[in-house]
């Protein structure tokens, strides 16, 4: 039996025999050799350590002696930053690395990084010899609450992000918090936009925890327990929907609360302007007027999600769009049907609806609502 660290927290993630947990402490990074033991790999086993410059910098070291202290055969490959190089060239890459590194069906893949790395190291362990293990150690925290959990891989296509992919889901989650001691401000404050949606879709409590905070807007002001808290909860949460809908046949679709208005956002803006996160959160705003508009949804409530949202240093307000190109943009989402788009909708703080029957033009009045009037 291999000692695991009592003093991290454990999520876990219920899939049968795909199950695994997420395990969260600071201090984690340093005991991915024991955990990868206790996962059941055996002291030998070959492991490809993928990353980037931002991550391996700080981190990579400390990632390879900690692998090489639990007996595994570790080899890394840094690729380069940017939500630009998730592409089935760079695939190739770590499919290449993996030859080199002689990977077998045994052997494993550690993803070390955002979403980005993420996505990629978990695609190219989907596909390498038709599947190997990946263990995803997220270091932002989008990756950590999100990415990471739930086994979606994959890499954008020229047409469209994330059209290329594969369900995989890694035999390990390790989040260590004190990685996020060297991630720029904004890009905390785009985690905190998936956060604060765990809170609206799932987890009243969460909200609450997140509304006593003063600012949420930068790891000083959220502070070390209110941080415990929010890995805990959001891995829970997310775990939840994980485990009772893998494969997106309904209930995962909760998951895009604000993401459809957030992808209007997202492409009008040529991905430039917002990160993923600032556009998920205007469209948390205008899904929020939307529901009120519905009569799904109080008021008082949606003001209190707009007040979470700006204590989080996050846009409540979409730039000045074209109406025409914001409908348009709508009709090409794979969720219209009939002049109808499906939306997750807030009826209560920790609680949403998923509707199929929201009329297009309302849509696209909600989310033009949120663009401050021209003086
Ligand atoms: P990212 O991976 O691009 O990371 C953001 C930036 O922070 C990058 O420049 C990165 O190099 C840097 N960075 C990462 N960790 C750092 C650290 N600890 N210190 C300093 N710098 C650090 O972006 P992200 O927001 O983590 O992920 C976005 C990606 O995730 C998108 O491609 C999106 O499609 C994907 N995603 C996937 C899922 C899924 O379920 N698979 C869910 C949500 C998002
Ligand atoms: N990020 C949405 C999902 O994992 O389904």
């Amino acid at each position: 039996m291999i000692e695991t660290s009592p003093a991290l927290t454990t999520v876990p993630v219920e899939l049968g025999a795909k199950a695994y947990p997420v395990r969260i402490g600071p201090g984690a990074l340093d005991q991915l050799g024991e955990e990868i033991l206790a996962r059941g790999f055996a002291r030998g086993v070959r492991v490809l350590v993928v990353s980037n410059p931002d991550v391996d910098g700080p981190y990579g070291d400390r990632v390879l002696r900690s692998l090489e202290r639990a007996g595994f055969r570790s080899e890394r490959l840094v690729l380069e930053a940017g939500e630009d190089q998730k592409t089935l060239t760079t695939v190739s890459r770590i499919h290449q690395a993996a030859y080199d590194h002689q990977l077998e069906r045994g052997s494993l893949i550690v993803a070390l990084g955002g979403g980005v790395v993420g996505d990629m190291a978990g695609f190219a362990a989907a596909t390498w010899l038709r599947g190997i293990a990946v263990v995803q150690v997220p270091t932002t925290l989008l990756a950590m609450v999100d990415a990471a959990i739930g086994g979606k891989t994959g890499v954008n296509h020229p047409g469209g992000k994330n059209l290329i992919g594969a369900f995989h889901q890694p035999s390990l989650v390790l989040v260590d918090p004190s990685t996020l001691t060297t991630l720029p401000p904004r890009e905390l404050q785009a985690g905190m936009a998936e956060v604060i949606k765990y809170g609206v879709i799932a987890d009243a409590v969460l909200f609450d925890a997140l509304e006593r905070q003063e600012s949420l807007a930068s790891l000083e002001a959220v502070g070390p327990a209110l941080l415990a808290q929010i890995l805990r909860r959001s891995a829970t949460a997310k775990a939840r929907v994980v485990a009772a809908d893998e494969r997106e046949g309904s209930l995962r679709a909760i998951l895009n609360y604000g993401h459809t208005l957030g992808h209007v956002v997202e492409t009008l803006t040529g991905y430039r302007r917002f990160l993923h996160g600032e556009a998920v959160a205007i469209g948390m705003v205008a899904a929020g007027l939307l529901s009120r508009e519905l009569g799904l949804w109080s008021a008082a409530e949606e003001e209190r999600q707009r007040q979470l949202i700006a204590r989080a240093g996050l846009p409540l307000a979409a730039p000045p769009l074209e109406p025409d190109a914001v409908r348009e943009c709508l009709l090409r989402d794979k969720k219209v049907r009939d002049g109808r788009v499906r939306f997750v909708l807030p009826t209560q703080i920790g609680a949403v609806e998923l509707r199929d029957d929201v009329p297009l033009a309302m849509a696209q009045a909600a989310l033009m609502q949120t663009i401050p009037a021209r003086s």
